[in-house]
């Protein structure tokens, strides 16, 4: 099985290939809000459209926010969920 490690808020992760950064934050407890993402288990349903940008997140020497529920992460990656730059583009897109 391939792995990844990154890192979130500080945090050393290590998680299956083709995991979103949603899925490894959520889990090491860290929550990223979500709006258009929709996860139904119980149906077999996931709808990750990536359109609301709620999800943004910091990723180290990336240029832009990432929307963690439709980016997949890769080895060495470093995520920022609170930065002041997240957060800030959060309240814009609310
Ligand atoms: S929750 Fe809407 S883009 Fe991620």
């Amino acid at each position: 099985m391939d792995t990844v490690n990154l890192t979130i808020d500080n945090k050393t992760v290590v998680v299956k290939k083709g995991t979103t950064i949603l899925e490894a934050a959520s889990g090491v407890g860290v929550h990223v809000p979500t709006l258009c993402h929709m996860k139904l288990d119980d149906l077999n349903i996931e709808n990750k459209p990536g359109g609301c940008r709620i999800c943004v997140v910091e990723v180290e020497g990336r240029r832009n926010l990432a929307p963690a529920c439709c980016t997949d992460v890769y080895e060495g990656m470093e995520v920022s969920t609170h930065s002041v730059r997240a957060i800030n583009a959060r309240r814009t897109v609310m």
